[in-house]
């Protein structure tokens, strides 16, 4: 089956080793075992019960309490709409495995994580692509949907909080959206793995299966709960389409690792306590790229509402790829090009990671833009 190179991916591969200041990884600072059991409250025993677990095949679907605790974080969820899955790369792949027929009609946002519309593409669906413009502070254009959508459209993607923008689509959006999906009877599949980190504390955006029949969230451990080690995700959705999944999923993973799974649960157990030590950090470090950003002449954006990315424009005579090409090489800075996500004179930067390297990173950039010649 052919499918195009992952951009995003291939590029963290080659010189994610590289960085001296990562700015290019997208999870918020990631947690060792050490602090997940600290936070949890009971180092000594909870080591005990890893240590003496009977390392069989675990539960096939994920543990009870692993998709309770899923559950809870939607508003009308119970353990039999979560599916645990291989990461939200793994959900997002076996959702489109189980939905996605070829010939069928689907829509996917771009700029995004390219999984949502390469994967359609390569079992042979006709994709149509939603722009997200920075003009509309990359938020979909609806009558632009309108227009793309017709009785035979199958599937929707969306990714909100949106990789790699950080734009929100809010609640009244999100509702005009399902009324368009729910009146062509399509799915609306929403990468939803930022989910939760709002910069505004206030800010409550449900998901999309909370909101819709046909709504499909995806989530995961890596971004939001700092846990990307243990490739644990989640797919929620309706009892139906779990079970279609979870037909599918036999044949490719059949359960996830046992201690992965257990040490989810722990942490979606804690989660106050992750996010206690998430948000803070997070809106601290975006004050200081917004900081940065306003003392660059050269360099704009659309200030992120959600998430751990910007996606910063930038007016120099040089592509996308060559400019972190060049930062990653002569200064040691991972950033992601536009190119990846199919956008010319951007970069993405991710800046919840740790935050020295954020600072010496954006003085790093600041004195190649000022040496610039090209
Ligand atoms: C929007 C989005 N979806 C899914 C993933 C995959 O994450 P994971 O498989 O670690 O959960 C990523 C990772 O960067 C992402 O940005």
């Amino acid at each position: 089956m052919e499918i195009p190179r992952f951009g995003v991916e291939e590029w963290m591969n080659t010189y994610e080793m590289d960085a001296r200041y990562n700015t290019g990884e997208t999870c918020v600072e990631p947690l060792t075992l050490k602090e997940l059991l600290k936070l949890a409250g009971e180092s000594d025993g909870l080591l005990d019960m890893i240590k003496t677990m009977k390392l069989d095949y675990g539960y096939i679907k994920g543990s009870e309490a692993f998709r309770n605790e899923a559950a809870g974080l939607y508003q009308n969820m119970g353990p039999e709409n979560i599916l645990a899955t291989h990461g939200g790369s793994g959900a997002n792949f076996l959702a489109f495995y189980t939905l996605v027929n070829p010939g069928d009609k689907v829509i996917s946002v771009r700029p995004t994580y390219q999984q949502l519309y390469s994967i359609p593409e390569s079992f042979q669906a006709e994709v149509k692509i939603l722009e997200l413009k920075y003009e509309d502070n990359f938020l979909p254009d609806l009558n632009r949907l309108e227009e793309l959508i017709d009785e035979d459209t199958r599937l929707i993607c969306l990714n909100n909080p949106n990789n790699p923008t950080g734009s929100l689509i809010k609640q009244p959006m999100l509702e005009e959206i399902v009324e368009l999906a729910r009146r062509r009877g399509a799915y609306l599949l929403c990468d939803e793995v930022y989910r939760g980190l709002f910069h505004d504390p206030e800010e409550r955006v449900p998901s999309v299966v909370d909101l819709y029949e046909k709504g499909i969230s995806v989530g995961s451990m890596s971004k939001v709960f700092s846990l990307a080690g243990l490739r644990m995700g989640w797919i929620a959705a309706a009892r139906e389409i779990i079970e279609e999944c979870q037909r599918r999923r036999d044949y490719t993973i059949i359960s996830c690792g046992k201690i992965d799974d257990f040490l989810a649960a722990l942490a979606l157990q804690n989660r106050d306590k992750i996010r206690e030590r998430n948000y803070p950090r997070v809106k601290e470090q975006l004050k200081i790229l917004d900081n940065w950003v306003a003392q660059e002449p050269l360099i704009d954006y659309v200030k992120p509402e959600a998430g751990s990315v910007a996606f910063l424009k930038y007016d120099l005579d040089i592509s996308s790829r060559e400019f972190c090409r060049r930062m990653i090489e002569e200064r040691g800075v991972l950033l992601v090009p536009g190119s990846c996500f199919e956008k010319e004179g951007f970069f993405r930067l991710a800046f919840a990671g740790n935050r020295s390297q954020l600072e010496q990173g954006l003085k790093e950039i600041s004195c190649f833009i000022r040496n610039f010649d090209k």
